[in-house]
């Protein structure tokens, strides 16, 4: 197919999948679950970690700002707030406090840290700075467990990273928790107030899991009910009262979040939906096909194909600078994107696969109503005339949320679990100037890495693992004759988030038959090393 041409893949039957209309109490939170509890964010680094927690506990929950006002708490109908951690020492002047009347509500309140510590400096207790910071791992002895420690041994290990005590508590409330330098490490207030001075979200506190969902479940009420079933009904309910008869378009990379996306939208309004899947020549192998298959052929979703692959080629003619890369690769798409948007006519939404960490990032910042549309997928850089109301049915949920939405919906497992993948792909695996040829070597190369790890069972439980071609060539002896090929370096590694990452401790039998198959198998290439950095001071990919 000549470059550029779009090929209409024609689903096999007609794509309208009516459902009865779900919805029901709660539909009102944009397709959300009915027991809500809200973080309030006072600057913690963790506070998306306490989100995350408190989801993988099945209670739905969302992170809004510290001075979030009591009058829109109180419309959001919380069962209980968590208050997070922060930077700031509660009786400077700047510091973020909630808004007074947020106590007022009677809600039960769960303070970590400096959460903790506004809730003493605000119900009229006392906080100062401690004698000695307290800052890592720490014994706690449970004191009274009723409530949030109910369940657990008596001592229990936390993380403690605080440079302020609490030296005299609220009235009415009692200390529940000690450790060595904390005479008070958890409190407890009436209506449902407690207060932890360490962290319950991160792994180091092991029982923090059990803690959260005590206070979720035991002193909030909360139903353990948030699953993905639940979640499925009330997103095809709403998504079809927003798009009614419009016409939506959703760009497929071949993701796991845009294809939930889009099978989602296609669940609530069938045929009004078209995919664009923009084939850039950069996935791996039979990546785009996949994407054709399951979408189109197993799922009976209107999908154009657009082969893209030379015209992304020669807009990187040249190019070795990582970042003109990623500039030329959005650009392109761009183009491509809109010049297929323009010829299906009449659109009116566009369907993204925008996540709750995008959600949060996109607000948390200093504008606070922006909202930031995925980078690779940069359509806000569209011109005038073809702008979309967005609808974004996954804004609510975290990854693995989506990829649970994604199993219930049917999706198969390669795709739902696939690796993380690079909007500007094997582009930005090719170090230097990207070429057929040479992205051809790497998706051999990359092919064989996968299958391996695939093979020994790691593939889900490192965050990526690939090949990246390098230009360095080395001389090698193959048989009787000398060789003089490119070197391919392996990254496999571990990380939560991407924001660091530390390199797998891979088996050597693994790494050995990726190594013998990568030589034997492609040309081109005669050695093979493994990339043992760290993020930081490396990143993950390698441009
Ligand atoms: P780094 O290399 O910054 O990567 O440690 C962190 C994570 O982001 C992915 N990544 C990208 N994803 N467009 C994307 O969509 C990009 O330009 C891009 N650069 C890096 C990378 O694969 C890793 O998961």
């Amino acid at each position: 197919m000549t470059a550029g041409a779009p090929e209409v893949v024609r689903p096999q039957a007609s794509g309208r999948a009516r459902e009865a209309p779900g919805g029901g109490p709660g539909a009102e939170r944009d397709g959300v679950a009915q027991d809500c509890v809200l973080v309030l964010d006072f600057g913690s680094q963790y506070a998306q970690l306490i989100a995350r927690r408190v989801r993988e506990a099945r209670v739905y929950c969302e992170l809004v700002p510290g001075t979030i006002s009591a009058e829109e708490v109180r419309r959001r109908a919380p069962r209980g707030l968590i208050f997070s951690g922060g930077p700031a020492s509660v009786y400077e002047p700047d510091a973020p406090h909630p808004d007074p009347g947020v106590y007022a509500l009677g809600l039960p309140i769960l303070g970590i840290c400096y959460g903790m510590q506004l809730l003493a400096h605000d119900l009229d207790g006392r906080v100062a700075p401690a004698t000695r910071r307290e800052y890592g791992a720490a014994q706690v002895e449970i004191d009274d467990p009723a409530g949030l420690f109910e369940g657990l041994p008596a001592e229990t290990a936390v993380w403690m990273s605080h440079g302020d005590v609490i030296t005299e508590l609220p009235s009415g409330f009692r200390s529940i928790a000690h450790s060595l330098n904390s005479p008070c490490a958890a409190f407890a207030g009436p209506g449902g107030r407690f207060g932890i001075q360490f962290h319950p979200e991160v792994v180091h506190t092991p029982a923090g899991k059990q803690m959260l969902a005590n206070f979720l479940t035991r002193v909030c009420g909360c139903g353990q009910d948030w699953e993905p079933s639940s979640f499925i009904q009330r997103a095809v309910a709403d998504i079809r009262s927003r798009v009614g008869a419009g016409q939506v378009i959703c760009a497929l990379s071949g993701g796991v979040d845009s294809a939930v996306a889009a099978t989602l939208v296609h669940r609530a309004v069938g045929d009004q939906l078209t995919c664009v899947f923009v084939d850039n020549g950069l996935l791996r192998r039979d990546e785009g096909e996949r994407v054709v298959d399951v979408m189109s052929r197993q799922r009976h979703i209107k999908l154009v194909r657009v082969d893209a692959g030379d015209r992304f080629l020669s807009a990187l003619a040249g190019v070795i600078d990582p970042e003109e890369k990623r500039r030329r690769i959005g650009r392109t798409f761009i183009e491509v994107f809109e010049a297929e948007a323009r010829r299906l006519g009449e659109i009116d939404f566009l369907a993204q696969g925008t996540l709750y960490p995008d959600v949060i990032e996109s607000t948390s910042r200093e504008t606070p109503s922006a909202r930031t549309i995925k980078t690779h997928h940069n359509v806000g850089g569209l011109p005038e005339d073809l702008r979309f109301q967005l609808v974004e049915p996954l804004r609510y949920l975290f990854k693995d949320e989506v990829r649970r939405v994604g199993l219930e919906l049917g999706l198969p497992e390669d795709m739902v679990w696939r690796q993380p993948f690079p909007g500007p792909g094997l582009a930005i695996r090719v170090i230097g100037e990207v070429s057929r040829a040479r992205l051809e070597v790497l998706r051999a190369a990359d092919w064989i890495v996968i299958d391996e790890i695939k093979r020994s069972g790691l593939y889900r439980k490192v965050w990526q693992s690939f090949a990246i071609l390098t230009p360095v060539s080395s001389v090698g002896v193959m048989g009787d004759g000398r060789t003089y090929a490119n070197v391919v370096a392996i990254r496999i590694v571990e990380s939560d988030d991407a924001m660091t990452a530390d390199w797998a401790r891979v088996p050597y039998d693994v790494l050995a038959a990726i190594s013998r198959r990568i030589v034997n198998e492609v040309p081109g290439i005669n050695r093979v090393v493994y990339d043992i950095s760290s993020k930081p001071p490396s990143t993950i990919e390698w441009e």
